[in-house]
């Protein structure tokens, strides 16, 4: 009976030692802890919000206990923000935190549009942390124009959001962000691959190619009288508002008006549909399958 009870409080001792090994730290196991950082451009727009919002809705409902995380790419919106109070943190800075908090695993999303500048700046970053010692695996999720399967998706995803009542012969302009970077080659194949359904879908950009005067000859030429106009950008923010939709003479309302096709304007951001923020999510959950 004597040795029975030696051996118990031997074994309760042995595991007791051994659990407060893990739990000082100085053993090797650190407990196993997932978390998402999503990054976006930013906007410092509240109606930008709601594309946030429905983000972190749809990320929830495929990871219900999963911590989630903030971070805004673009250093003016972070310092206007600032400005009035809200503090959001820099890619490097929420990473940082998320070590700081003991997580082992960190999935870490981009939703941006395209593979362009702010996307690759967040890869180095995402690299620069695979390079320091604390996480066990840091892992970035494709933009939202990618892969081939992305395209058709985000081709279906145009056609499906488009007002009902839009007529065949009328035009979709959607405007896209574009950038110097050599991915801007994504809106100019999005095109191709949209007309291939339907020709009277344009894709232009603001800060890239195709530009607006090249669509504003095609739609001539088409002698197109009714264009519905709508933001490619996550958000409907300062772009879509003031570029495309504003009073100003050099918007793409103003131009496309002057030259005598009428406009309808539709202020959401591609965020705000589900079917294309499933594309950002499928993004994510491939890079959550590998931790498992
Ligand atoms: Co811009």
């Amino acid at each position: 009976m004597k040795i029975v009870k030696m051996i118990i409080v031997f074994i309760t001792a042995l595991l007791v030692f051994n659990n407060s090994l893990l739990a000082s730290g100085h053993g090797h196991k650190k407990e196993k802890k997932v978390g998402i950082l999503l990054v976006a451009f930013g906007s410092s727009e509240t109606s930008a919000q709601i594309s946030f919002l429905n983000i972190e809705k749809k990320v929830k409902e495929a990871f219900p206990s999963m911590p989630i995380r903030w971070a805004y790419t673009s250093h003016i919106i972070r310092h206007k923000l600032a400005k009035q109070g809200k503090i959001l943190d820099s890619p490097e800075v929420a990473m940082a935190k998320m070590l700081d908090e003991g997580f082992t695993h960190v999935a870490v999303q981009s939703l941006h549009s395209i593979g362009g500048e702010e996307y690759h700046n967040l890869r180095r970053s995402v690299g620069a942390f695979k390079g320091l010692r604390g996480f066990k695996r840091i892992m970035l999720g494709y933009p939202l124009m990618s892969t081939q399967d992305d395209m058709e998706r985000i081709v279906d995803a145009i056609i499906s959001n488009i007002p009902k009542q839009r007529k065949k012969n009328e035009a979709v302009v959607l405007m896209g962000h574009g950038s110097h970077h050599p991915s801007n080659a994504f809106y100019a194949a999005l095109n191709f691959q949209v007309q291939l359904k339907d020709p009277n879908i344009f894709i232009g950009t603001v800060e890239g190619y195709p530009e607006l005067d090249l669509i504003q000859s095609l739609l001539l030429k088409k002698q197109i009288k009714k264009a519905y106009l709508m933001p490619f950008m996550s958000v409907a923010g300062d772009h879509a508002k003031n570029d495309m939709a504003g009073n100003e003479d050099d918007s793409w309302k103003s131009m496309l008006t002057k030259a005598g096709i009428s406009c309808v304007i539709i202020l959401k951001g591609t965020a705000e549909y589900d079917n294309f923020v499933n594309i950002w999510v499928d993004h994510l959950k491939k890079v959550l399958a590998h931790f498992n």
